[in-house]
């Protein structure tokens, strides 16, 4: 089994894992950060942050599910400053790629706040979020085509300029014309990867027996993440390397609690898997045993690393 290799690379950095965190799961504090630093995670991400440091929603606003989990968070983070200036710390202590997750409240709060961090050098790359809450009345960037185009436009110009990769969080689509209108917007700028997918937008779980909802922010309703989300994630893992694979990395993320299922992820197109409610759920922990499960079933079936069978899932004649 030592003989099998899941090394990866992304944006031109060496991953000596694939697995690593999602932005948002257990990657707020400078204590969660180093967690992930010392655990068998391939890359440290950080928390989805703002021009201002935020505390989020009232609890309860996260909930363990049977298959998953149900969070509305509302964005607590320390602030893109904060996130900056770990980098260097963290660089000192862990030879793994440090990223940081951008979620700016607006249009312009995403220009600040890239601005500055595309000019640290021990950042590696930015995980530009476009599943945030953004303009009242307006739906998240990522489904809305005119706002992507805009913010894109003005973002690339900038992490040009300071040469610093940029990848998408994107959140899940489920209909063919729209995988096609962004990945038609994608391919015109020089964006490195896609995280495919945030979590499914404002469910609803309810408990029967308190006839009541398990979050407190919004009346219940929550991003929805977990095993509720795997065949939706590996549908947009797919379909976005089908129409990008051949430029743009794909990174998977929903629904990888084992081995296999990282190993889904990765025969569907991923080039590396993050990972959420799992390590929400076991800790950084995780990381080790999933990648453990996913040598074991490559070993198994005869592949040495990754590259031997990402994208080769098969279909029917
Ligand atoms: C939060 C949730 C998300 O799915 C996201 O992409 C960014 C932030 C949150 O509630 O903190």
């Amino acid at each position: 089994m030592d003989m099998v290799d899941i090394s990866a690379s992304i944006a031109g950095q060496k991953l000596q894992s694939c697995l690593f965190n999602a932005a948002g799961a257990h990657c707020v504090t400078r204590g969660e950060l180093f967690d992930l630093g010392k655990s068998r995670a391939g890359l440290i991400l950080s928390k989805s942050c703002t021009l201002e440091p935020r505390k989020g929603n009232p609890e309860p606003r996260y909930k363990d599910l049977p298959y998953g989990s149900i969070n509305s968070m509302g964005l607590p983070n320390q602030g893109y400053l904060f996130y900056g200036k770990i980098a260097k710390e963290l660089k000192q202590h862990f030879s793994k790629p440090y990223f940081v997750s951008v979620s700016g409240l607006s249009f312009e709060d995403n220009l600040t706040i890239i601005e500055h961090l595309s000019q640290i050098k021990e950042i590696d790359a930015l995980e530009l979020n476009l599943s945030c809450p953004n303009i009242p009345g307006k739906p998240q960037v990522g489904y809305d085509f005119e706002q992507t185009e805009k913010l894109l436009d003005a973002v690339c110009k900038i992490t040009e300029m300071r040469k610093k990769p940029l990848g998408l969080k994107l959140p899940p689509y489920f209909d063919f014309v729209h995988f096609e209108q962004m990945a038609e917007i994608i391919q015109r700028y020089p964006v490195k990867f896609v995280t495919c997918v945030n979590s499914i937008g404002n469910a609803l779980f309810i408990d029967p027996e308190e006839e009541q909802v398990v979050i407190k922010p919004k009346g219940g309703f929550g991003g929805i993440g977990g095993y509720y989300v795997k065949p939706t994630a590996l549908a947009n893992v797919r379909k976005f390397y089908e129409l990008l694979g051949n430029r743009i990395q794909i990174i998977g993320c929903g629904g990888v609690k084992t081995g296999i299922d990282a190993f889904e992820h990765i025969l569907a197109g991923a080039s590396a898997v993050q990972i959420a409610t799992a390590l929400v759920q076991e800790g950084p922990g995780c990381f080790a045993r999933i990648e453990e499960e996913l040598k074991e079933f490559m070993e198994r079936k005869g592949y040495e690393k990754i590259e031997d069978f990402r994208g080769r899932l098969k279909v029917m004649d």
